[in-house]
């Protein structure tokens, strides 16, 4: 093991997620002693720069652990001195080739493993593909793409760009990226199911009234309007990261934790779902709003956005599994940017106790406060229960308690990004956290019917002053199905 390379090579080298993210996870990674022995790191971008620029650049960008921080500086820069550039073209083959000489005068003949982390733009995803795998690929070890979405924009183009990337690549060289099955909670859920007794005999129609999927963030697109504009807020969140989370959360027992047995069951789950519908869904876009001496700007005040874009900065949306599990819950998300908070969560509705003994002395209201189980996988990474408890006291009052797993109080250890787990996962050739193209096709048949219809009626979204709780016809849609947003109100 010792005598094999690994080169990682990350095309789109200057960008933004490049330098937010892939760096430094590759630098927390080497920091924890989890890369290879012999590694390489290439940054691969059009600009012209030389190597100690990309250094430069990259080094503004790198953090040492907060409980690590010893010999933090003497650690980046040998770090540093593995990472190199190579300016050169998306579709030029000599550019690559050149590439390749490069990458085995670092590898001293060793058996050669080589990673591509695709932080392009994707209508040069096929070129760059083509150009590494016939000019830079691996004679004697392994060659896997990472690539992020978006893949396609519908079934048909995220079919077209699967067909072209087989061209040139096996399914199992193929790792795509979603970034939210590579954080701490969502990679716990199935810990908590299948390694607990007591959530397990839950999970189904029989006690859980509903689902509840909740992505906000509290800024706009500014700077992404862009890339935004021909997506849209449900191509952006809730066809990728929502839809993961729910697969995990309503799959049945894998036979392993093989990546296979869990990719099975998720795709399972999500070619039971019933087609969204355009009345199960709601749309938004945020408008400017002035608060004391400040004005956000509204979604189509970005220069790179058309004045008359319908595209949806909020999504709310119905879902349902039609499978004896699932039979009739309703599974509501809800994404949206420019809004009050930033959160990302999941929160469980249990049914009523039914005959409460309670509700005689102290009314219905108890009958509504059910119990409720939120994982709310950031900020701030927390599980807990909602229960009804006595006051303590010599009278009966009841109110709504937490029962409470603050990440922060119970484990010191700074948490991992989740581009730390995912990178590794990849060098370590671990399928389990990427999305198979069969996945990919089942999210897509179920999201592309609705999205089209949008499109073709041009349905206007409801607009809503950045910085507020969204449109209120996401109440609508909730109440529709007897479901109150766990999130509204005060809480913990
Ligand atoms: C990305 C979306 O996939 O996820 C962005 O394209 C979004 O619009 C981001 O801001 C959120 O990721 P995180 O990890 O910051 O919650």
């Amino acid at each position: 093991q010792n005598e094999s390379t690994v080169t990682i090579t990350v095309l789109g080298a200057s960008g933004d997620l490049a330098k937010k993210k892939i760096f430094p996870a590759l630098f927390a990674l080497y920091y924890e002693d989890c890369l290879p022995k012999h590694f390489t790191i290439f940054g691969f971008a059009r600009t012209k720069m030389t190597h100690a620029e990309l250094r430069t650049m990259i080094s503004k960008t790198l953090t040492c652990r907060i409980d690590k921080r010893e010999n933090c500086d003497k650690k980046m820069d040998k770090f540093l001195d593995r990472c190199f550039y190579h300016s050169g073209q998306y579709d030029s083959q000599e550019d690559f080739a050149e590439l390749n000489r490069k990458m085995r005068e670092h590898e001293g003949g060793r058996v050669s493993n080589r990673l591509f982390y695709l932080s392009i733009p994707p209508n040069i995803f096929t070129e760059a593909v083509r150009c590494a795998s016939q000019s830079a690929s691996s004679v004697n070890g392994w060659t896997r793409v990472i690539v992020e979405k978006p893949f396609g924009r519908d079934s048909e183009s995220s079919a077209a760009l699967t067909k072209t990337l087989k061209q040139y690549l096996l399914e199992d060289q193929i790792f795509r990226i979603d970034h939210y099955l590579g954080k701490e909670l969502v990679e716990n859920l199935s810990i908590m199911r299948f390694s607990n007794l007591i959530f397990e005999p839950l999970w189904s129609r029989q006690y859980i009234r509903n689902v509840q999927l909740i992505f906000s963030e509290d800024f706009g697109t500014e700077g992404r309007g862009g890339y935004f504009d021909n997506y849209g807020i449900i191509r952006d969140i809730m066809q990728n990261h929502l839809l993961q989370i729910l697969a995990l959360f309503a799959m049945e027992t894998p036979v392993s934790l093989d990546a296979e047995d869990i990719r099975n069951e998720k795709v399972k789950v999500l070619r039971s779902m019933r087609p969204l519908s355009l009345e199960d869904v709601v749309i938004g876009q945020y408008k400017s709003h002035t608060k004391g001496r400040t004005t956000y700007p509204g979604y189509t005040d970005d220069t790179t956005v058309p004045k008359d874009s319908l595209t949806p900065t909020f999504a709310a949306a119905a879902l349902f599994i039609d499978n004896a599990r699932w039979d009739g819950v309703p599974f509501l998300m809800k994404a949206g940017k420019a809004l009050h908070n930033k959160i990302a969560e999941i929160r469980v509705q249990f049914r009523h106790v039914p005959g409460n003994l309670y509700n005689r002395n102290f009314g219905t209201d108890l009958d509504r406060a059910t119990n409720e189980l939120v994982i709310r996988v950031q900020p701030d990474e927390a599980i807990y229960l909602k229960i009804n408890n006595k006051i303590p006291g010599l009278g009966m009052r009841l109110d709504r308690s937490y029962l409470n797993l603050h990440y922060a109080a119970r484990y010191s250890k700074e948490i991992p990004d989740a581009y730390e787990r995912l990178l590794l996962d990849a060098i370590e050739g671990e399928r389990r956290l990427f999305i198979r193209s069969d996945e990919l096709n089942a999210a897509w048949s179920l999201f592309t019917p609705v999205l089209k219809e949008l499109e073709k009626k041009k349905i206007i979204p409801e607009y809503y002053p950045y910085g507020s709780r969204g449109p209120v016809g996401a109440h609508y849609l909730a109440a529709r199905y007897n479901v109150r947003w766990g999130d509204i109100g005060s809480e913990q």
